[in-house]
């Protein structure tokens, strides 16, 4: 496995492989892998001959208020796990390498965008949107692959392929939870031990949501009304928003009703955290 940091390295490297005959998976991250990472990887070394794992923590994605600064970064752990799952190639890019002086390019996107985390960070879909179709056109791969913990992301960046005639096949893969259910992130590294039990009010609401539509809830605002009580008995949790939408306009829905995204993100102490469940 290579660990590349110029965009003109990449090229190289993937047009050789395409030379070859060789399928090329990109899967894009911010570092700090873990499990969940890890099984986008692996679903990914099974489908391609090659895969990219690009590791950036992107500033534009990030709020003047947000965590850019201490986001957790270990690409010596993140490189051995990559080696280990099979990974032909890091991508590391420094900011300026993907950002260079006088960049002023931007692909945002005006539906999907405005619900669920759209609305408490303004800025970071743009970002999301112009880093990821940046990497698109750097490492040209025939798929890539997202996890659907980031279930708005996913529908963003699908959407985004389709409208800018993108040549990827994007997959999306489910989420991975640790063995009581919290689901995996690099953002629960900052949970204290107290406020790592109290972010299990997450997974625990989600659960309560499926069973409420399993027992034949059909009213999306009792729904969304339930699972935001059950968030409330634990004192340590803050409501950012727990919705339930279409899966695939994001827009507010009334009536339980596949295709249904249920979302929430909940801030346990400062750590903002995200679960969904899909109702396909
Ligand atoms: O999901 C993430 O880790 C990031 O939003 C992504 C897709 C790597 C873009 O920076």
């Amino acid at each position: 496995m290579q660990i590349v940091g110029t965009i003109k390295e990449v090229r190289e490297l993937v047009k050789s492989w395409k030379k070859a005959g060789e399928t090329v998976a990109l899967v894009p991250t911010m570092g700090y892998l873990h499990e969940g990472h890890g099984s986008l990887i692996e679903k990914a070394k099974k489908e391609n001959d090659k895969v990219v794992v690009s590791i950036f923590v992107n500033p534009m994605q990030f709020g003047p208020n947000e965590d850019l600064a201490s986001y957790p970064r270990d690409l010596e752990k993140d490189s051995a796990y990559c080696q280990s799952l099979g990974a032909d190639l890091i991508f590391h890019p420094e900011p300026e390498e993907m950002y260079h002086e006088g960049f002023s390019s931007y692909v945002d996107m005006s539906v999907l965008t405005e619900e669920l985390c759209g609305l408490s960070r303004p800025v970071h879909f743009r970002g999301v949107c112009t880093v990821v179709s940046k990497l698109f056109h750097i490492v040209q791969p025939d798929r890539a692959y997202f996890g659907e913990k980031d279930a708005q992301q996913l529908a963003i960046i699908k959407h985004m392929v389709d409208d800018l005639n993108i040549d990827v096949e994007v997959i999306g893969c489910p989420i991975v939870r640790e063995d009581d259910g919290l689901a995996k992130s690099s953002r629960n590294t900052y949970l204290s031990p107290e406020e790592r039990k109290a972010a299990l009010i997450l997974s625990k609401t989600i659960e309560l949501g499926k069973k409420l539509v399993a027992d034949g809830e059909t009213d999306a605002e009792k729904l969304v009304q339930k699972m935001k009580e059950n968030i409330e008995t634990e004192p340590m949790a803050r409501i950012d928003y727990v919705k339930a939408v279409n899966g695939l306009t994001m827009q507010q829905q009334k009536e339980v009703k596949a295709p249904m995204l249920v979302a929430m993100a909940v801030y346990i102490g400062k750590t903002r955290l995200i679960d969904n469940f899909i109702l396909s």
